[in-house]
């Protein structure tokens, strides 16, 4: 459905050059969970911001459905890691933002945001502020944002990256249960291996200097997840062993 094809990717700057992609080929299937996993700096947002035609790769090229990507796609929605919700607009006027753009009428703007909070389950808070909020009430805020354009494809970068531990469990599941019941194809960038084995159908693993995809992992574990232990499943821990050997995460801690 998504097709990455030999897709490079620099930075110049005054200071610097950074090859953060060097060729780089990844086909996402059609309803899948994908995941990117590997070491900070290794390519993992730009390469997601190149899938949201928010950038424009230096070599290769993504096609989405036969189609070469050319700039930002109905289809295709963005979860960022910090959700930026405007303090003067309710909770619900903020999902209401990419609508807005769309020109979409001001009714169907409130019911398709409702709609999408309900999903999320916050539609008790549609009114109040976004910073009276916890910060994982925010993080589904931004989740509920994106699903009201109704992607195709759902984007997500660290999602949950600032969660405590507790409320990224929780996101976690919701965000598994969301996608069985509404198929859309995710792509969701994570540093943590866990979360990855948790949620993905497969895991792309990147490394760094220049950033690369150096393995694709089929996981392999029975869907619904939440039903059962999956950090105590010797299939997971297995896989989790030999990711953290992959990325070399031991050889690399300096301190
Ligand atoms: N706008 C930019 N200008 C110059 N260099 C950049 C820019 N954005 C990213 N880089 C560099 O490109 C490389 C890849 O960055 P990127 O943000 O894609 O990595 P990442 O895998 O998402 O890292 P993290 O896990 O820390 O979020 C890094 O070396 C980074 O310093
Ligand atoms: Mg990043």
């Amino acid at each position: 459905m998504l097709e990455i094809e030999h897709v490079s990717h620099v930075y110049e700057t005054p200071q610097r050059r950074v090859e953060a992609l060097r060729d780089v080929s990844l086909g996402i299937r059609e309803g899948e969970f994908m995941s990117f996993v590997g070491p900070s700096g290794c390519g993992k947002t730009t390469l997601l911001r190149i899938l949201d035609g928010l950038a424009e790769p230096s070599d290769g090229r993504i096609v989405f459905n036969g189609r070469e990507l050319t700039g930002v796609s109905r289809d295709i929605g963005f979860v960022f890691q910090d959700i930026n919700l405007l303090p003067w607009r309710n909770v619900r006027e903020n999902v209401e933002i990419g609508l807005e753009a769309r020109g979409t009428p001001a009714a169907d703007r409130r019911r398709i945001a409702l709609e999408a909070l309900r999903m999320v389950g916050l539609e008790d808070v549609a009114n109040v502020p976004p910073y009276t909020l916890s910060g994982g009430m925010q993080q589904r805020v931004g989740v509920a944002r994106a699903l009201a354009l109704h992607p195709k494809v759902l984007l997500m970068d660290e999602p949950f990256g600032h969660l405590d531990n507790f409320t990224r469990e929780t996101l976690q599941i919701e965000i598994s249960k969301l996608w069985s019941k509404l198929g859309t194809t995710v792509v969701f960038v994570t540093h943590d291996v866990d979360e990855a084995i948790f949620l993905s159908d497969r895991i792309a693993l990147f490394q760094g200097k220049p950033g690369r995809v150096t393995d694709v992992l089929d996981v392999g574990l029975p869907h619904p997840r939440w039903e059962f232990n999956v950090r105590g499943d010797t299939r997971a821990i297995e896989m989790r062993e030999s990711i953290i050997q992959h990325l070399g995460v031991r050889d690399e801690v300096l301190v």
